[in-house]
Parts: structure tokens; C-alpha cells; sequence
């Protein structure tokens, strides 16, 4: 059973992926807008990403004996001044939310609860590859800022992103 602390801790945290769902669909509308249909392909398959990271915490409150409690979700930004801008913005999230993941696995291991700092560990890794990748993509776009070849090549690239969902009852 969880304890009502990390219940409510993680109840924030399935608003807070559904936060990043919201947030990456707007740069998905945000991308189509400038007809870059690669970028929000990319944004598509990121918010896919965040729904599912929403759904994991959802299952493991709720098969721990939990309660789901859903609150209003804020509105994301919907407009940036660039391509770069954007992929500078998702970097900026993406570091506040292993903040979060963080402040979590504080918590678990303060409740000495061994079983959600296991289930959090996922995330950890998680968050790693987050940053990772849109620190690559604010990379790439700096890079080609006086070549807007560059741009079409990246958009023809990000197009061939697809959402994988994970395998039934699978920690990966
Ligand atoms: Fe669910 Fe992008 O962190």
C-alpha cells in the first residue's frame, strides 16, 4: 500500500507528464503551422511518449492500492520565435522534469518506500535520454542556422520518428 504523501507526490507527477503531452502537441500545431511536417512528426511521437509516461505512474498507483486524483492541466505556450527556440524550450522542460523524477525518488527513499524508487528508477533512465535528445536537436539546429538546407535535411529526419509502445507489464 502506498502512503497518502507518495500518492499525492505522484498524482502531481501523471499532471506533470500530461503537462509535457499538452506542452509537445503545441509545438507539434506550432511546427505544422511552418509546414516543418518532420518536427511535428518528431512532436507527435514525443507527446505519444509523454501520454504513456502519464499512464505507467496512473497503473502503479493504482495496482499499489492507490487512489488517481486528476487535476485541471495548464496551458502549455503556443508560440516560439524559431525552430531553435522550441528545441531550447523542450531542453528547459526536460531538465525540470528529472528535477521532479528526482524530488520523487527523494521522496521514496524518505517513505522507505523500495518498490516506487524501484518503479522510479525507469524514469531516471528515462530522463536521461530526454535531455539527451533535445540537447542533440539544439545542437543541430545552431549548427545549421546559416544553412537552411540543413533545415529541410533535420525535418526529413525528424519525419521518421516512430512511437514504439512499450511491451504489456514491461519496465522498459
Ligand atoms: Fe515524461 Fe519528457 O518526460
Amino acid at each position: 500500500m502506498i502512503s497518502k504523501k507518495m500518492e499525492k507526490a505522484l498524482n502531481a507527477q501523471i499532471n506533470a507528464e500530461m503537462y509535457s503531452a499538452y506542452l509537445y502537441l503545441s509545438m507539434e500545431s506550432y511546427f505544422k503551422s511552418l509546414n516543418l511536417n518532420g518536427f511535428a512528426n518528431w512532436m507527435r511521437v514525443q507527446t505519444q511518449e509523454e501520454m504513456m509516461h502519464a499512464m505507467k505512474i496512473y497503473d502503479f498507483i493504482s495496482e499499489r492500492g492507490g487512489r488517481i486524483l486528476l487535476k485541471a492541466i495548464e496551458g502549455p505556450q503556443t508560440k516560439w520565435d524559431s525552430p531553435l527556440a522550441v528545441f531550447e524550450a523542450v531542453s528547459k522542460h526536460e531538465q525540470k522534469v528529472t528535477s521532479l523524477i528526482n524530488d520523487l525518488v527523494d521522496l521514496a527513499i524518505k517513505e522507505k518506500d523500495h518498490a516506487t524508487n524501484s518503479f522510479l528508477q525507469w524514469f531516471i533512465n528515462e530522463q536521461v535520454e530526454e535531455e539527451a535528445s533535445a540537447d542533440e536537436k539544439v545542437q543541430q539546429l545552431k549548427m545549421m542556422e546559416n544553412a537552411p538546407g540543413g533545415m529541410f535535411m533535420l525535418d526529413r529526419e525528424l519525419g521518421q520518428r516512430v512511437f514504439t509502445p512499450p511491451a504489456q507489464n514491461s519496465n522498459t
